[in-house]
């Protein structure tokens, strides 16, 4: 083959014609190459060493031979999995690079914990994700912000009350995902998407509810040591699956209750639909949750036991902190009794016992989904942290 490079260098960008006609003839055929550039025999001989390709100079012919397909830079590269396909062990050296990529030899190894296939995956995982993409809303035109607002002083400082709590809630549960994004393999990379994606989620959640505390009031409401001590075991737990059942399984799947309460009796329509957009993309993080510990169940059945034990181990961590919740409680008995009438009052706390089993049921029923029998499922729900979360 003759390849005619006029006086374009190889410094000049010759050598893409180069390569081109290198990649149409067999390993060990000959390139013929005619060019006036200056020193451009130097030029090919240092170029060909470089990507693995035998440079003949007869006297002033100058010639390239094909190395092999493996030599030259690529010798040793390997392909970081295939497009559509996750493997069971992450290849460290796989980097950033991904899935498919094609990653040259002495690329640096990162270091990612969470790089097992079973310890992460769900096949859930790229449907919920598109799912989220497609739901993602804009506070500032999803809420009614200038509905009015008409109830007493009061009813409105129990709407701030329970946006407080539910402000370092939904923090907690955005830190909490945020470190495990940065910490599971990116060859999990519809994983990774999810749970950058609810972190984006926490974010609004947390922009919504200050925003509402914050109509009528230049402050937010009392933030409890009880709350946060229980929040704090779960910022503190390091371990993702353990991590992933008490925040979204047992906590976030509580809040959809709360949330689902709080849309019904909320007192004026901002909260009402504060809570209701929460809600719907809860509903997402849960089912996740679920799905990967599913996955995790399934490869091992160990598993279920720690999941067992990382209850008890809250439970007893939170035994001794008292009064654990009460401003909150008393703030969704008056939002569901809607007034100070006894008879109101009676109806409301009627209404929060029925919260209360309603999230029983919820816990009982998706701790079932994971396998739990159902004494076992009654039990753990039993010990669940009065702080819902
Ligand atoms: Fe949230
Ligand atoms: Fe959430």
């Amino acid at each position: 083959m003759l390849l005619i490079l006029g006086d374009l260098g190889l410094n000049e960008g010759a050598h893409l014609l180069l390569k081109r006609a290198l990649a149409g003839v067999a390993v060990g055929d000959v390139v013929l190459v005619e060019g006036s550039a200056p020193e451009l025999a130097v030029h090919l001989r240092g170029w060909c060493r470089a990507q693995g390709h035998e440079f003949v100079d007869e006297g002033g012919r100058l010639q390239v031979r094909r190395g092999s397909a493996q030599s030259g830079r690529w010798r040793g590269a390997e392909r970081a999995g295939e497009a559509t396909k996750v493997v069971e062990q992450a290849n460290p050296t796989w980097g950033l690079a991904g899935r498919s990529a094609t990653v040259e030899a002495g690329a640096p190894s990162f270091d990612f914990p969470l790089r097992v296939r079973d310890e992460v995956w769900a096949e859930e995982a790229a449907r919920l994700y598109a799912q989220a993409a497609a739901a993602q809303w804009d506070p500032a035109t999803a809420i009614p912000w200038d509905a009015p607002i008409e109830h007493p002083d009061e009813v409105e400082d129990a709407v701030v009350q329970v946006m407080t709590y539910l402000v370092e809630n939904e923090t907690a549960a955005l830190i909490i995902p945020a470190r495990f994004t940065a910490q599971i393999h990116p060859h999990f990379r519809e994983v990774m998407q999810l749970l950058a994606i609810q972190v984006a989620d926490e974010a609004r959640h947390i922009e919504v509810f200050t925003r509402r505390a914050l109509l009528r009031r230049p402050r937010l409401g009392l933030s409890t040591a009880g709350a946060q001590t229980s929040l704090k075991t779960l910022v503190d737990e390091p371990d993702f699956a353990l991590s992933s059942f008490l925040l979204s399984v047992l906590g976030e799947g509580t809040f959809l209750s709360l949330l689902w309460f709080l849309h019904e009796f909320a007192p004026d329509p901002i909260t009402s639909e504060v809570a209701r957009m929460a809600a719907q993309d809860e509903a997402r993080h849960v089912a996740f949750g679920l799905a990967h510990l599913t996955h995790h169940i399934q490869a091992d059945p160990t598993l279920k036991e720690r999941l067992a034990m990382a209850v008890h181990r809250r439970h007893d961590a939170l035994a001794h902190s008292a009064g654990l919740n009460e401003e909150v409680f008393d703030a969704l008995l008056l939002l569901a009794a809607g007034s100070w009438q006894p008879d109101d009052l009676r109806r409301g706390w009627q209404r929060i016992q029925k919260l209360e089993s309603d999230m029983d049921e919820g816990r009982r029923k998706r701790l079932q989904r994971l396998g739990f029998a159902s004494g076992d499922a009654a039990q753990l729900s039993s010990l669940h942290t009065r702080n819902f979360m």
